[in-house]
């Protein structure tokens, strides 16, 4: 089994969107959460335990994603865990480099870098203090990025995902 973990700050509205767009686009494919695992978490832990945010919610769910779980922060002993730790944006990246043992770094992958046609380094934006926009930015950007992952992983797994 793979098992892949979206990292953002808080893990109420980037994470949990990448996360439910990445398990549609696998049930789309005809993969299972058995062979592909799929969680997230935020780097901080300001908002444990609570539901995504509720504008990430609606915003997704016009789309047919439906979002799940309730929020976490990232775990030193969740670089064991997953295969694919992909965060959101260069400033979480940053942050669970520092925190990541030597032999994790190369699981840590911005998770824009899936999507070939997204400059180098590019950021899913927060969109906590912004408007509706920002919300319908993030579906499109995890959209994109989520698509290019489900390719690299039947290009770099295909033999376990067969
Ligand atoms: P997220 O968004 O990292 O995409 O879940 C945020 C959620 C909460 C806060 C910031 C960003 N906050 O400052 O509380």
């Amino acid at each position: 089994m793979l098992r892949l973990c979206f990292v953002c700050l808080g893990n109420i509205c980037r994470s949990p969107t990448a996360e439910a767009v990445m398990v549609k686009l696998l049930e789309g494919a005809g993969l299972s959460e058995l062979q592909v695992c799929v969680e997230s978490a935020g780097t901080a832990g300001y908002h444990e335990g609570e539901p995504p945010d509720r504008r990430s919610a609606a915003a997704a769910l016009r789309r047919g994603v439906r979002l799940r779980g309730t929020a976490r922060q990232f775990e030193e002993a969740d670089f064991g865990r997953f295969d694919y730790v992909l965060a959101v944006d260069e400033s979480t990246r940053a942050t669970l480099a520092s925190r990541a043992p030597r032999t994790a770094a190369g699981k840590l992958h911005l998770l824009r870098s899936f999507d070939a046609a997204s400059p180098g380094g590019a950021d899913v934006p927060d969109p906590y203090y912004g408007g509706e926009g920002g919300f319908e930015n993030v579906l499109d950007l995890c959209e994109a990025a989520c698509a290019g992952l489900l390719k690299h992983l039947r290009n770099a797994h295909g033999e376990q995902l067969d």
